[in-house]
């Protein structure tokens, strides 16, 4: 029997239904997003998630939000509503900065349908930048390769197909790898406080890629035991520098990983550099509830992200090629 394989975001052209991914792992269902209010929501609260997810699904949101009125007022309020859902991930700001940018100039009449076609845009190209980006990584991963000795392959948080409209970022050159015959293993964080990385055991399970679950704190030891090849990471937000926010957890791998000599690349596609950021002192930090600890009442914080200094990552891996993380100027647009 062939299991269904969930897309994360689909839509007709008047809803759109994306993979609820606070079900996930247990249950895999699908919840209709028909307003501005249910895309903000979904957001919000992270039944999408992952920083090209969320930019795709806010630039949806733009159009469920014009379904009445495309005026200058409601763009702007609508726009300010889903900016206001997630701080980090720049991908949200950058698809409402592109949808802005393209209904502004539009009469009123036809900015609907400009609407959903540009989100259409914004989901097609995800997945296009981020199948390039598993074909560009994918040589990292082959030059490790020792006879039939699995390459073993470090990742954090989720950063594969679900977090993206397809494919993944990080996860994007080893699943290229897996169907290029290589012998891979990838090691999956848990991630506290959110467990994305039972996402990521979730999807490789789905992809047959062979993983091991592990406490976020087995890491070090298993860098320091020689059983990590190569680490590979997404981004939610990248500066001009190369600075890298991703998911809180990020820059302890890094740490380990070139204390003992593993390369550490980061994979993104160009929606998720911000070159107007100069560096990772200047990227806002998500902070979220303290509930998410499960803690009772003792005083908790709880930033979502933190940042990897440039200095730490071997290379950036986009739908551009390999730079290093102190040369993203080449792909200034
Ligand atoms: O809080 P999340 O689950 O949205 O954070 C996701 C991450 O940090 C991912 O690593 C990042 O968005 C890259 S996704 C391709």
């Amino acid at each position: 029997m062939t299991q269904t394989r969930y897309p994360t975001l689909i839509e007709d052209g008047n809803a759109v239904l994306v993979l609820d991914q606070t079900r996930l792992p247990h249950s895999a269902e699908l919840i209709r997003l028909a307003t501005l209010e249910d895309a903000a929501h979904a957001i919000r609260v992270m039944q999408v998630r992952g920083a090209p997810l969320i930019g795709a699904t806010a630039a949806y949101g733009v159009a469920l939000g014009l379904a009445e009125d495309a005026g200058d007022a409601r763009l702007a309020y609508v726009i300010e509503t889903l900016a206001a859902t997630r701080p980090t991930a720049v991908n949200l700001h950058w698809a409402l900065a592109r949808m802005r940018r393209v209904l502004q100039e539009l009469a009123l009449a036809t900015r609907r349908e400009a609407a959903w076609n540009e989100a259409r845009a914004i989901a097609t190209e995800d997945k296009a930048a981020n199948a390039a980006i598993g074909q560009n990584g994918l040589p990292l991963i082959a030059a490790k390769r020792q006879g039939d000795r699995p390459i073993n392959i470090m990742t954090h948080c989720n950063a594969g197909r679900l977090a993206t409209v397809e494919h993944g970022t990080a996860l994007a050159p080893v699943y290229a790898a897996h169907s290029a015959g290589i012998p891979l293993h990838v090691w999956v964080s848990e991630t506290r406080p959110r467990n994305q990385g039972l996402l990521t055991a979730w999807e490789l399970a789905e992809a047959g890629v062979p993983h091991t679950l592990i406490a976020d704190n087995a890491a070090g030891l298993l860098l320091m035991q020689g059983r990590v090849d190569l680490v590979i990471v997404g981004a939610d937000r990248i500066a001009a520098n190369g600075d890298t926010a991703n998911k809180i957890g990020t820059y302890l791998k890094a740490l380990a990983a070139r204390a003992h000599g593993v390369p550490f690349y980061v994979a993104a596609p160009l929606s998720t550099i911000d070159f107007a950021c100069a560096s990772g002192a200047q990227i806002p930090i998500e902070e979220r509830a303290a509930g998410e600890l499960g803690a009772g009442e003792v005083p908790v914080a709880n930033p979502a992200f933190d940042v990897t200094p440039a200095a730490l990552i071997g290379g950036i891996i986009s739908e551009r090629g390999i730079a290093a993380a102190d040369a993203l100027a080449q792909w200034r647009p």
